[in-house]
């Protein structure tokens, strides 16, 4: 809590600090220092890292020890890195994570102009129109020449009639399977001229709204998150848990629905939730509810948006363009390139909307079977084959560190606080084991949903773990604690999970609070 506070102290000193050298500040970099950005600024080209995805196999052993990620390490030299920074260095070698910069030239400014034509640039920000990239993709053209094709395949079919021989019944049904698939494939392109052309209205992207959102972002948002969302501000590197880079277009505390084919987007009720009300101490995203109207934070919403896709659209792109098992894609191609990514990123926006997770109503209702749930739910945690102890040993009393999608680092939570990044109403809790936390390393636990029989017995493992999840939490609330512990005798002493390794231990790395400890 205390580290929250001075992470905020600390930002609100830098901006105090940094206002009067910032307003008259001309310095070369001054796209990550100012906050008005001059008249009609682009959207630099990404020139930093970029992560395939979350490194496997090397688990750093503390997070950065003075506020220095690795991934920003890398760019000196090789004697001033951190252990982190070197196991990530190997990642570079083994082609996951990967330097925009060696990009040509000519090929990068390419993709400035074409990004900048749809998204527009710092200080003018929008999003690219529905109509004009259905029309750019040719979407209606492909419609209508799949349907004319289908039209012939169709009157060949009837022109075959029902078939005698065995070859002509043959190629009747070969006909009809490709009918069938034609009309699939109008069908599909047909949802996604209705997604594209409705994705500005349905999810508030209007160009008022961006351009409003951005004003409120550049004042409150960049010192952490930067001027391009890319979570790189001046605060970032004080803090632990780094602000959020938008332009992976992952987040991670979201109810969407995991069955959404790629990476699922967070809900607009998703975001507010984040922005109003913070990571409730547990990590130092502070809580805007009590500065913003509602209305100023549905635009600072659609902005958080505009950054994410526009940011993601750059990264997905590049990242073909740097993959050497790829096909290169020449500067002719790039714009065409762009528009795909941009209208599949929007799509999954609209689809993950349209999907939330559907939470199912809590079995336990009394305190005594809420009890009884956390008793199920702690055998469950501390099942091996569920796993939750490999993450969270002595229920995350014992810190475990990760890379994630970002290369930077993140903790495994200790349970036993009190506050938890993403809230911990049950629902949202629910939310989050059921389907994970994307780029954390935190999996989804779909197949825990209940079974029919489960079903008629009033049990769901995953409420379960959400309410052992939120006992273990309340240790700092005596009553609750007492009560799980001297009713049901649950052992949530230190030795019930595995032991620290000797020697140099993550803890004495890792400046950690020591309230609510048992
Ligand atoms: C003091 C630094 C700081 C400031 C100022 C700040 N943030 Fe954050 N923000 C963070 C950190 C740190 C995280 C990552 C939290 C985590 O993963 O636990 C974050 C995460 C987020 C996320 C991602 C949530 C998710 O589900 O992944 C959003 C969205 C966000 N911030 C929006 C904003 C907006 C909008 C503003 C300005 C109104 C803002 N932040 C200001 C530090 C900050
Ligand atoms: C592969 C590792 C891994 C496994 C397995 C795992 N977790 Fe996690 N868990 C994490 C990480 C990493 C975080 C921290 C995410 C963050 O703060 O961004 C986390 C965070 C959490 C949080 C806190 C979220 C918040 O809002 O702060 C809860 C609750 C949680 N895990 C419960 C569970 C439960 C229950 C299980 C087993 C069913 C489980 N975890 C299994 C890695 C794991």
């Amino acid at each position: 809590m205390t580290g929250r506070i001075v992470a905020v102290i600390v930002a609100l000193a830098v901006i105090a600090g940094a206002l009067p050298f910032l307003l008259i500040s001309n310095t070369p970099d001054k796209v990550v220092h100012s906050f008005v950005a001059p008249k009609d600024e682009p959207y630099p080209v990404r020139s930093d890292w970029l992560v395939i995805h979350a490194p496997t196999g090397v688990q750093p052993k503390a997070a950065y020890p003075s506020g220095f990620p690795p991934l920003y390490v890398m760019n000196r030299p090789s004697e001033s890195w951190t252990p982190e920074a070197a196991m990530l260095h190997r990642q570079v070698e083994n082609g996951t994570i990967v330097d925009p910069r060696k990009l040509d030239a000519k090929w990068r400014d390419e993709m400035g102009k074409v990004i900048q034509e749809m998204f527009g640039t710092l200080s003018n920000p929008r999003m690219p129109d529905g109509a004009w990239l259905i029309d750019q993709l040719k979407l209606r053209e492909k419609v209508s020449a799949l349907r004319k094709d289908r039209d012939v395949k169709k009157a060949q079919a009837i022109a075959l009639g029902k078939g005698k021989s065995a070859d002509e019944r043959q190629s009747l049904e070969d006909l009809e399977s490709e009918v069938n698939s034609l009309a699939d494939g109008i069908g599909g392109l047909e949802r996604q001229i209705g997604i594209l052309g409705a994705y500005v209205g349905e999810l508030r992207l209007e160009p008022e709204w961006v351009k409003e959102g951005r004003n409120r972002f550049q004042t409150f948002c960049i010192i952490c998150h930067g001027p391009t969302g890319a979570g790189n501000g001046e605060g970032a590197r004080l803090q632990l848990t780094l602000p959020r880079d938008y332009r992976q277009g992952i987040f991670k505390f979201i109810t969407t629905d995991p069955s959404v084919e790629g990476k699922r987007k967070p809900s607009r009720s998703d975001l507010r939730h984040t922005i109003f009300y913070g990571t409730d101490e547990a990590s130092p995203m502070p809580q805007f509810g009590r500065i913003f109207t509602d209305d100023e934070l549905q635009r600072i919403i659609s902005y958080v948006m505009h950054l994410s896709m526009r940011g993601e659209t750059e990264f997905e792109v590049m990242k073909r363009a740097l993959d050497p098992r790829a096909e290169a894609i020449s500067p002719t191609e790039l714009r065409q390139a762009l528009i795909e990514q941009t209208a599949a990123i929007v799509s999954l926006w609209v689809i993950s909307a349209r999907t939330p997770i559907v939470i199912e109503p809590d079995p336990n209702v009394t305190d005594e079977q809420k009890l009884s749930a956390a008793v199920r739910g702690h055998e469950l945690f501390i099942n091996p084959r569920i796993g939750c102890m490999e993450c969270h040993p002595r229920y995350g009393r014992q810190d475990l560190f990760w890379f994630d999608s970002w290369g930077s680092i993140v903790r495994t939570r200790d349970l036993t606080e009190p506050e938890f990044c993403g809230s911990n109403k049950p629902e949202k809790l629910y939310a989050r084991i059921y389907a994970g936390i994307l780029g954390s390393n935190m999996p989804a636990y779909t197949h825990l949903r209940p079974t029919a029989e489960e079903r008629a017995k009033g049990i769901n493992k995953i409420w379960d773990l959400v309410h052992f999840t939120r006992f273990v939490s309340d240790s700092s609330d005596e009553e609750s604690w007492q009560t799980l512990r001297d009713k049901r005798q649950l052992d949530l002493s230190v030795e019930a999970g595995p032991v620290d390794p000797p020697g140099d231990t993550p803890d004495q790395r890792h400046p950690k609070r020591t309230k609510g400890k048992k």
